[in-house]
């Protein structure tokens, strides 16, 4: 069948994913289209893409790297503009190199961290407790991340004041489409990674734990190549660029809901054994990476749609993890819900989330320590919240306490 006529039995929508809703607007859209339709074809991109939005189709396009490649990452931007290690490549090349970091984020190595996660948490929180207010994102959800990843790399967690503006940058330039924003702010990013990684290659720390100074050092393939220097600065700012967007926007949506549900507010306050499967729940909830984008290598046929080799697909997480077949009311936040870590929040097959165990931790620990110092709080302001497209997050969450 020709694509376009296939087209015309699959629903084409013009709905523009990258355009800014009220908070949880997005997920509107995604159930609307799920419900109307297994597939649809996008029109809102140049090369257009298909849209898998049901769990188990999502599922198994994760899961068969070899048809749906990483040629592709995003749907909405498949000429990516950018490079991303380990995310653009594919194969046994992808697996090499997640070898090499898998280590530095596995869970032995987070709990390593805890402690220091946990200090830096309770010093943010103990800055603002006293001011009664804050806007959450802006203030805390995007510094608290940063200075985790920064000493994670075994950076100064001072260097966060200047850190923080340049990533907040990026992405406003990126998802505003102000490339030259995010360019000369990815230019610094990059500036600040080439002279930390000359540094340690001219004093190199233990690699067990420094991650810069593994990265000097590792070899891959039979024969034993290094990574170039453009390699690892790719890495770093690949890192950056995964890790700490993610989690702002994630500790955003967790606060706006809790903010407007005592209910579940109070069942974290007085069980913060429950902390885990409540982050789990939330990510399950709330994904903000809304989709992963593939690249199709070659003709194939699945139930009842036919892809041809160079077409764009995109694998519906924020549609897939709200799918009521999988999760009975999708909608509603249900502490303990079966099955519920098989959301695809963190995505899933070789391409799963690297960091997800550095984000739960350091979810779980903000859910902890702000309610034990913080918990009653209120959204500030009546003015309306934006929740930014593409790669979800509110822009500004106003919160206000009894001081
Ligand atoms: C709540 C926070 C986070 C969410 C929801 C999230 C979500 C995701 C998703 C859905 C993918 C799969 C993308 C795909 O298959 O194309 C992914 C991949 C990735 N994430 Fe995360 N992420 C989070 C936090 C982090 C953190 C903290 C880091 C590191 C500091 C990180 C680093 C990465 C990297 C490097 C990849 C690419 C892995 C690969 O291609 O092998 N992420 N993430």
């Amino acid at each position: 069948m020709a694509m376009s006529e296939q087209i015309q039995q699959c629903p084409v929508s013009h709905t523009d994913y990258r355009s800014t809703t009220a908070p949880a607007g997005h997920y509107d859209l995604l159930d609307r289209e799920r419900e109307a339709s297994r597939y649809h074809f996008s029109d809102t991109t140049e090369r257009g893409f298909w849209m898998l939005t049901r769990y188990d189709d999502v599922l198994k396009g994760f899961q068969n790297p070899d048809t749906f490649t990483n040629d592709v990452t995003s749907a909405l931007n498949p000429e990516r503009g950018i490079d991303l290690l380990p995310q653009q490549l594919g194969g046994e090349e992808h697996a090499r190199l997640r070898r090499v970091v898998n280590p530095y984020f596995s869970p032995a190595a987070v709990r390593r961290m805890e402690p220091f996660a946990t200090a830096r948490c309770v010093e943010l929180i103990e800055e603002l407790r006293p001011l009664g207010r804050c806007d959450f994102v802006a203030e805390f959800a995007i510094r608290y991340p940063t200075d985790v990843f920064l000493d994670l790399l075994g950076l100064p967690t001072s260097d966060g004041a200047f850190f923080v503006p340049w990533v907040e940058d990026v992405f406003g330039g990126i998802f505003t489409g102000d490339a030259e924003r995010a360019r000369s702010a990815s230019a610094n990013i990059t500036d600040y990674f080439d002279a930390r990684v000359r540094e340690r290659r001219r004093n190199p720390l233990d690699p067990a734990v420094d991650l810069v100074s593994r990265l000097v050092q590792a070899r891959r393939g039979a024969d034993e190549e290094p990574l170039t220097h453009d390699e690892i600065l790719t890495v770093c700012l690949t890192l950056t660029m995964a890790g700490l967007d993610t989690t702002r926007s994630a500790l955003g949506y967790m606060f706006w809901h809790l903010a407007r549900h005592d209910d579940d507010r109070a069942t974290l306050i007085g069980d913060p054994d429950a902390v885990p499967a409540a982050v789990e729940e939330f990510i399950r909830l709330y994904p903000l990476v809304i989709q992963a984008g593939r690249e199709v290598s070659r003709p194939v046929e699945l139930d009842g749609l036919r892809l041809d080799a160079g077409e764009v697909v995109w694998l519906g997480i924020g549609s897939a993890n709200r799918d009521p077949r999988k999760f009975p009311e999708p909608g509603t936040f249900r502490l303990g819900r079966k099955g519920v870590n098989q959301h695809l929040g963190f995505g899933a097959g070789p391409h799963r989330c690297l960091g997800m165990h550095l984000a739960r931790v350091e979810l779980a620990i903000v859910l902890r320590e702000w309610h034990r110092r913080i918990p009653h709080y209120r959204i500030a302001s009546d003015a309306p919240l934006v929740e930014r497209g593409s790669q979800l997050t509110l822009m500004s969450l106003p919160l206000e306490w009894d001081a």
